[in-house]
């Protein structure tokens, strides 16, 4: 999001020797260290963030071949969506449902980035990475990553301090196209399609348009996608809440627990698709999505995003978390 004060040090490092360096310059002079990706989900105070700013922008993309498949090895500093285009033009069906998503690759085992029925977890064989306190390079398996719905543990204190230098995908030849997602089902049914000469490139398309219908666009409007997860709530909460809001739709995860669409809330129970308040709103075509409209500052949508949840929390009882995160001192 467009929004945010400056960062005291700002570093951009094109290797790991480079990553050393920052990482000791600001152990030297005591900084806190912040790893920046695309900077597409994240809102940075008003006040700007007082220490380092750490920008990896390690480029490669490699992909090799054997006879269970494809390993893509992925440079942290490549941003996403390059990546899923190349991929999807050598004809292998894999992380098409996930194109358009802004940032970069190192950013996006951290959320775990995840649309229409498709998450990354599936994908990973290793993340590399720099431990910021030892500087040790070290390769995380997919079970230590403890990847969860937009979670990992790069976002908990146990591995916060690492820092993602490379991803590799394992994309086993087994893979078809995945169009089970309701928005794709529907987008099927208007444009019927041959699913006998379908293409990675076809899904991908598919999925660019459907996004383009419900998201801003990035490059012309301050955003940062969705601004809350979507809640898991136990069944006896669903089947309580469902009573109340008549529609309300649940998608069952567990035995007992059900995810539910906070943006089906927050437009027919909180009645907030398409509000305004001090420059920041609700998305009038997503209601999941936060807007800057020009002159919102982060506070302001701090506020927004603050006066939403307390609303969410009123008509259903419950506490929703972030998507996002918020930088620096609010
Ligand atoms: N809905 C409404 N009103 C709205 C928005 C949604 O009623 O204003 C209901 C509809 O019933 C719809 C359902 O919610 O069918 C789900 O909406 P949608 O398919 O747009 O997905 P979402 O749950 O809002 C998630 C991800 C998106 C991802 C889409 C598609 C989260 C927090 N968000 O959104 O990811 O693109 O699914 O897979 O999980 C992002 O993380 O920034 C992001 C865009």
């Amino acid at each position: 999001m467009r929004v945010g004060g400056p960062a005291r040090y700002f570093f951009v490092a094109k290797n790991i020797k480079e990553i050393r360096e920052a990482l000791s310059f600001a152990k030297d002079k005591k900084l806190p260290v912040f790893i920046l990706g695309g900077g597409s989900n994240i809102v940075i105070s008003d006040q700007g963030f007082n220490g380092l700013v750490l920008k990896p922008d390690i480029r490669g993309l490699d992909i090799t071949e054997d006879s269970n498949g494809h390993l893509v090895s992925l440079g942290a500093g490549e941003q996403w969506d390059v990546c899923v285009q190349k991929i999807v033009s050598k004809n292998i069906f894999s992380i098409e449902n996930l194109s358009a998503i802004p940032g970069t690759v190192g950013a996006a085992p951290v959320q775990n980035i995840g649309a229409y029925g498709v998450e990354l977890k599936e994908f990973i064989d290793s993340v590399e990475v720099i431990d910021t306190h030892s500087f040790e390079e070290k390769k995380i398996s997919p079970d230590e990553c403890l990847f969860s719905y937009r979670d990992s543990v790069f976002k908990h204190l146990e591995g916060k301090h690492l820092l993602i230098t490379n991803v590799v995908l394992r994309i086993s030849k087994k893979r078809k196209a995945k169009l089970d997602y309701k928005d794709i089902l529907e987008y099927i049914k208007e444009h019927p399609l041959d699913s006998g000469t379908l293409t990675p490139q076809d899904v991908r398309n598919i999925i660019i348009k459907i996004r383009a219908r419900k998201l801003p666009d990035m490059k012309t409007v301050g955003t940062v996608g969705s601004f809350f997860k979507n809640p898991i709530i136990s069944k006896e909460k669903f089947n309580a809440l469902s009573h109340i809001y008549r529609g309300l739709p649940g998608y069952v995860v567990s035995n007992d627990k059900v995810k539910v669409p906070l943006g089906w809330i927050i437009e027919h129970v909180c009645k907030k698709k398409g509000y305004k308040k001090n420059n920041v709103g609700v998305h009038d075509k997503q209601a999941l999505v936060l807007v800057n409209y020009g002159e919102g500052t982060a506070k302001n949508i701090k506020e927004c995003a603050n006066e939403l949840r307390d609303d969410i929390k009123r008509h259903t009882g419950i506490l929703v978390e972030f998507e996002i995160s918020f930088i620096g001192e609010f």
